[in-house]
């Protein structure tokens, strides 16, 4: 099986399994745990924050943010494609209680002008008041691209100037720090508040931090109990993104170059439409025209291009036009060939 359904489908590799074997542990809830401890001190200082707390994902991180930073019946600023709106249950409505208000760009910026007009102030009591921006680098649905950082800059003056609070989705943020030279730092630096994902392209089985003030950090300490996110023996966890710190980030480069090959041979089929510019990390999304036969849904409800591909033991994801394939520390360059083939063979044949 050759999964490219997403970077999330990695396994622990046996080193860091063993590294897991000896993790020192305690109760996290009773903040007993010295091995979370030295993992929220680590990413603290790696994203130039006060704190960092572990938790089990990274929408549960997301979520802690908003609620860090929101009260019930405030509005946050966001990208129509953002994974805060589009894929995290509801949340910011069921839990934080806030509205989302959602911006467009193709790349995963916030326009400024657009950021400008949509911000709107708690004196009028017809408003729902703005008190959150949050954006997303690497911005999945855009591509896997890294956001302008002098985008993220003039946001972030935007912000200060009408004292919003600005939360970043850095749930592959060193996909991001890989792609563009900054460091995490850099990258977090025009932010209050920062989450990061070990269980995506890091290659560890679970966990995310969210990162910010001292205090921010307490309050998000206090909900992530609420949201029965308190863990026990956490340190065999941390310990496993303690590994991954040490051992999988440099080789992200290899990722990186992997999804732009896949890119570039799937961009020369004729069925397939790519653009290769957005292809900067390990994401590629590509497109077939709508009336491609292999869009057509099966009666299992899946796309046949996804199922055919199935049937020759790659897995993707999408429908509708739209497909995507990831790489990650469970791909090599064999079995990058032998999917570009059975593209091949599935886009090229007649079906
Ligand atoms: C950009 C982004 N943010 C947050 C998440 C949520 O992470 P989790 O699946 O750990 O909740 C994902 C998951 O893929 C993501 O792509």
């Amino acid at each position: 099986m050759i999964d490219l359904r997403s970077d999330t489908v990695t396994r622990p590799t046996g080193a860091m399994r063993a590294a897991m074997a000896k993790a020192e542990v305690g109760d996290d809830v009773f903040r007993d745990d010295p091995s979370v401890i030295a993992l929220e001190k680590r990413m603290a200082l790696l994203l130039g924050k006060e704190a960092a707390l572990f938790v089990p994902s990274g929408t549960m991180a997301n979520q802690l943010a908003l609620r860090m930073h929101t009260r019930h019946g405030d509005e946050v600023i966001a990208h129509r494609k953002c994974h805060i709106f589009n894929h995290e249950s509801g949340a910011a409505a069921a839990l934080a209680g806030v509205q989302l208000r959602l911006l467009d760009s193709v790349d995963g910026s916030l326009p400024e002008c657009a950021v400008e007009a949509a911000i709107r102030s708690d004196d009028d009591p017809h408003n729902a008041p703005t008190t959150l921006i949050a954006m997303e680098n690497t911005h999945n649905e855009c591509g896997g691209v890294v956001v302008p950082q002098s985008n993220i800059q003039r946001i972030a003056e935007i912000a200060r100037q009408h004292s919003l609070r600005f939360h970043l989705d850095g749930a592959r943020l060193f996909n991001a720090s890989v792609a563009s030279g900054l460091t995490p730092k850099e990258l977090a630096a025009p932010f209050d508040s920062v989450s990061v994902c070990f269980s995506k392209g890091l290659g560890a089985p679970i966990g995310s931090v969210v990162s910010g003030t001292y205090q921010a950090v307490a309050t998000a300490y206090r909900f992530r109990k609420m949201y029965g996110g308190g863990m026990r023996q956490a340190g065999v966890l941390a310990q496993a993104a303690m590994y991954a710190l040490d051992n999988h980030v440099e080789r992200l480069v290899e990722d990186h170059r992997r999804a732009q090959v896949l890119a570039i041979a799937l961009s020369e089929f004729p069925r397939v439409q790519v653009d290769l510019a957005t292809v900067q990390t390990n994401l590629v999304y590509f497109r077939l025209e709508k009336s491609d036969s292999l869009n057509h849904v099966g009666e299992d409800g899946v796309a046949r291009l996804v199922s055919e591909l199935q049937k020759k033991s790659v897995y993707i994801t999408g429908g509708g036009g739209v497909y995507r394939a990831v790489t990650h520390l469970d791909i090599d360059d064999q079995q990058l060939h032998e999917a570009i083939r059975q593209f091949e063979a599935v886009l090229t044949g007649v079906l």
